[in-house]
């Protein structure tokens, strides 16, 4: 809403206005490239009162409203080869880094409105990656402490900069999950220890999805001004997947196809093929923050609106991180290529002509040591799927 009466003000230049606001205006309104600046392309292109960029606006509380609004970005090379619009939501601008921070400002924010936290409290989830991060930054923005239980096979990097954000930190020994001494079940009790202290419980809190359902989905709606044909990524939680698939099927009344994509070792692929009849799950995968073992409650209200699942092996993942790097720039971790490859299997599925919208969930950084390591790669088999002339980019040993 800010974005269109500053956009609507900045093309309307009064006699009053600054040298400087005048040099802004004349910037804004009549640019060379109107598509992106002009209040009346913005309004042509966004009937749906949401903003579009960033850029954009002004984030007037902090952290807080700086979350979200991320880019769509044109994947030109992948989109000239498929004859297919590839657009790729580009979540690691978020400030932690990744689609996470949605979840964690819901979820937060939830427990505030529902009166289970109030100034002084303290946070706890059970989480070893982005969604700790993004935690631990609304925690620090709000003032709430916050306790993170993790396994103890975590990286000390992950560790360090969780410690560097406030949080406490519990590493604990990695059990399954009927363990009651699992990491979330240790979280659980925690948060039940003290007053004035929530257990976020990421997976099967459903205030997860509504930040889909509120943010990402809308966002994808205006941005492409209505115009896509297909949606796709991975399901950790779920919460991006449910929450998008639920926002863009009943905006477009069921028009969009929406797909979730998945690794190998999590059942989601063959419960959504078999309707629900089985839960087989076979293999691991590289890939971090994706792939289950069930159907979370984030999940559950909306698996019957998925027009399929997509099988991503890791070969076709890790070849994409390459391709994304050279071809398109994009330093992305394997959950965000996994779901670009979903993207260009999706397009060759459907054919040319189409508008398919994915998830770049995060970059490589927190990654790279694995991704670009020569010694790594070929632990887990996986050089050859790099096509040889991509191998410059394995500049570790
Ligand atoms: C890197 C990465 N990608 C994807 C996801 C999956 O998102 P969601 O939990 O909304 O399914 C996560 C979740 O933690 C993640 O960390």
């Amino acid at each position: 809403m800010f974005a269109r009466s500053a956009l609507r003000a900045a093309s309307k230049p009064t006699a009053a206005a600054s040298p400087l606001l005048q040099r802004f205006t004349y910037a804004t309104a009549a640019t060379s490239h109107p598509a992106h600046f002009s209040a009346q392309a913005v309004e042509q292109a966004n009937p749906h009162g949401m903003e579009i960029s960033k850029a954009q606006r002004i984030a007037e509380d902090g952290f807080w409203s700086a979350i979200g609004n991320t880019p769509l970005i044109k994947m030109n090379t992948l989109s000239k080869q498929t004859g297919c619009t590839i657009l790729g939501k580009a979540e690691f601008q978020n400030p932690g880094g990744s689609v996470k921070d949605r979840a964690a400002k819901f979820l937060v924010q939830d427990a505030e409105e529902k009166g289970l936290l109030k100034p002084g409290g303290t946070v706890v989830e059970g989480t070893a990656g982005n969604t700790g991060i993004g935690l631990a930054h609304v925690c620090r923005n709000k003032g709430y402490k916050m306790a993170i239980y993790m396994p103890n096979t975590q990286s000390q990097g992950k560790i360090d900069l969780l410690r560097l954000l406030g949080a406490e930190v519990y590493p604990v020994p990695a059990v399954p999950y009927d363990n009651p001494d699992n990491y979330n079940h240790q979280a659980q009790r925690h948060a039940e220890r003290l007053d004035n202290a929530i257990w976020t419980n990421q997976f099967d809190n459903i205030a997860n999805r509504q930040a889909h359902i509120e943010t990402t989905g809308p966002e994808i709606w205006a941005q492409t001004g209505g115009k896509l044909d297909a949606f796709t990524c991975a399901s950790g939680t779920a919460g991006t997947i449910a929450g998008v698939t639920r926002y863009l099927k009943t905006v477009s009344e069921g028009r969009v196809k929406c797909y979730v994509a998945d690794p190998p070792g999590s059942v989601i692929y063959t419960y959504v093929s078999s309707g629900g009849k089985m839960t087989e799950r076979k293999g691991s995968s590289i890939t971090e923050g994706i792939g289950q073992g069930r159907i979370t409650e984030n999940l559950k209200p909306d698996i019957d609106l998925l027009d399929g699942a997509l099988h991503i092996p890791d070969e076709k993942s890790i070849e994409m991180v390459y391709r994304c790097l050279d071809e398109e720039g994009l330093y992305l971790g394997a959950s965000s290529c996994l779901n670009v490859a979903a993207a260009r299997d999706l397009a060759e599925k459907m054919g040319p002509g189409h508008t398919i919208v994915t998830i770049l969930c995060d970059g490589a950084y927190r990654y790279a040591d694995r991704l670009f390591s020569r010694k790594w790669l070929e632990s887990k088999g996986l050089v050859n799927a790099i096509p040889e002339h991509l191998h410059k980019y394995i500049v570790l040993e």
